[in-house]
């Protein structure tokens, strides 16, 4: 029997990036997924709703283009067509990454897998045979579930989840989304495009509670013109469904109100998944698995990464659970690898688009104090956003100290999640604004609004008014 230098459990963004990873130092690997490799990212999150959002907004830009001269009528969304384009999308990735891992020469088990000792895995394949997999190392790569909170009469009146959502048969006129979070205002966003009148209800005072205000209120207010609108403060307390109707109830001020969909969206927040790992004595916390900065567990040889982990300094997001199975295997292989959280990009793929790295401005002045500066541009001064007729939006700079280093870049705009990876180059290697204005910008883009931003930083604005 094969023993594997290391067995990967789950085949998420965390999981099958370590086994490719692996592969590639050349690691004898084994990668146990009960489902279609990808995971949660890749099947039914990040990509598959991407497709579909860039198929609600060509089909309001297409309805919208009046002012580029484009007048369509009777323009119509066929939304089993998108749904079909999208899972085509999937698949083909999904092949992509079977590809890959064939190429890497690693063992893809497909099956349901416990861990029964810290080298020991035991599988259920599909037709129920069980196969024991053995390893000096695990790595626990299991993902999480959507969260179902405790609210009255959920359960009964079936909420879509992030898997529903994106293969409804019909565009629901009406839709209630329960949490503003990132799966709530992306999705809110899809079929506010599309026609639906969508309310969110979100109980914190804020939208996207780890987002910059200022550039969360420039998103909500554009959203409203998309027929969405946030009900912030609002805590739903009961859902119920009467025959084609949902009635979900929220606490909002005080006062108890009823709003009313066609269907009811949950976007709560995810619970991490780690059932098939508890039998190995895997220490817990109240947000996952234990893990230090190198994705160790308290079990000699097992390691986790990815939304099953437990550590507050660790965004839950597919490219960090990417970047931890990286560093999971080159801990494994005696290399020297670390996790760094303090640059990390996180994106909103909203119309317009939400995007930032580093600290927030509040952050910045607690760690900073008063060497703390803020810059802004607008999207309005960029001759690029007025060519493509979408200005709403802001690049935002914290910068910190004499040297105006960047701690923190937000960015809302068209291509906010393209134009982050310049400011998290910029913040890796320590830039300073002037490292900005010295860096040649071509023109007209968009990307210039970062180089701008910098230039009102340093009191050098040019397409601003002082
Ligand atoms: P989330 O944690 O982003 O947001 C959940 C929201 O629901 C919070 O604002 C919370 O205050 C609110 N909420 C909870 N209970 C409520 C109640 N009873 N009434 C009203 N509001 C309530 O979670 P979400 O949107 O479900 O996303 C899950 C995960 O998926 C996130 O951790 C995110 O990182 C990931 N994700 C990332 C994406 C991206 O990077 N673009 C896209 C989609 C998901």
């Amino acid at each position: 029997m094969t023993q594997y230098d290391i067995a990967i459990l789950g085949g998420g963004p965390g999981g099958y990036v370590a086994a490719l990873h692996a592969g590639i130092k050349g690691a004898r690997v084994a990668l146990i997924e009960r489902d279609r490799v990808g995971g949660t990212c890749v099947t039914v999150g990040c990509i598959p709703s991407k497709a579909l959002l860039d198929s609600s907004h060509a089909y309001w830009m297409t309805t919208h283009g009046e002012e580029h001269g484009i007048v369509v009528q009777g323009a119509r969304f066929d939304l089993p067509r998108a749904v079909a384009r999208k899972d085509g999308v999937v698949k083909t990735l999904v092949g992509g990454i079977e590809q890959l891992l064939k190429a890497r020469k690693v063992d893809l088990i497909t099956g349901m897998g416990t861990l029964v000792s810290p080298t020991q895995l035991r599988v259920k394949t599909k037709g129920e045979a069980e196969v024991t997999v053995d390893a000096k190392n695990v790595i626990v790569a299991t993902g999480s579930n959507v969260g179902v909170p405790p609210i009255k009469g959920l359960a009964e009146a079936k909420p879509l989840d992030n898997v529903g959502a994106l293969s409804l048969p019909a565009v629901p006129r009406r839709l209630v989304i329960i949490g503003a979070g990132v799966i709530g205002l992306e999705l809110g966003t899809f079929y506010g495009e599309l026609g639906s009148s969508v309310t969110i209800l979100e109980m914190l005072p804020q939208p996207l509670a780890f987002a910059d205000p200022e550039l969360v209120r420039l998103l909500v207010r554009a959203l409203q013109a998309k027929g969405v609108t946030v009900v912030t403060g609002a805590k739903v307390t009961e859902v119920s469904r009467k025959g084609r109707a949902v009635s979900v109830t929220a606490e909002v001020e005080g006062t108890s109100r009823a709003f009313e969909g066609d269907e009811v969206l949950l976007g709560a927040g995810r619970v991490p998944n780690y059932s098939g790992v508890e039998q190995a004595g895997l220490q817990t916390n109240r947000l996952g698995i234990t893990v230090d900065e190198r994705m160790r567990t308290n079990v000699k040889g097992v390691w986790a990464i990815g939304d099953c982990i437990g550590d507050p300094r660790a965004p839950k997001l597919a490219h960090v659970a990417s970047t931890q199975g990286e560093v999971a295997v080159d801990t494994i292989i005696g290399e020297d690898a670390t996790m760094d959280y303090d640059v990390v990009p996180n994106v909103v793929y909203t119309h317009p688009e939400l995007a930032q790295v580093g600290l927030t401005e509040a952050q910045a002045k607690e760690r900073y104090g008063d060497t703390v500066k803020v810059a802004r541009f607008p999207f309005r001064a960029s001759g690029r956003a007025l060519a493509l007729g979408e200005t709403d939006g802001v690049t935002k700079l914290v910068t910190a100290g004499k040297d105006q280093r960047i701690v923190g870049v937000h960015i809302a705009g068209p291509q906010a999640s393209e134009l982050i990876a310049e400011a998290t180059l910029a913040m890796r290697l320590e830039a300073t604004v002037e490292d900005v204005i010295a860096t040649i910008h071509a023109h007209p883009t968009l990307a210039e609004t970062f180089r701008e931003a910098a230039l009102v930083a340093a009191g050098k604005g040019i397409h601003v008014a002082r």
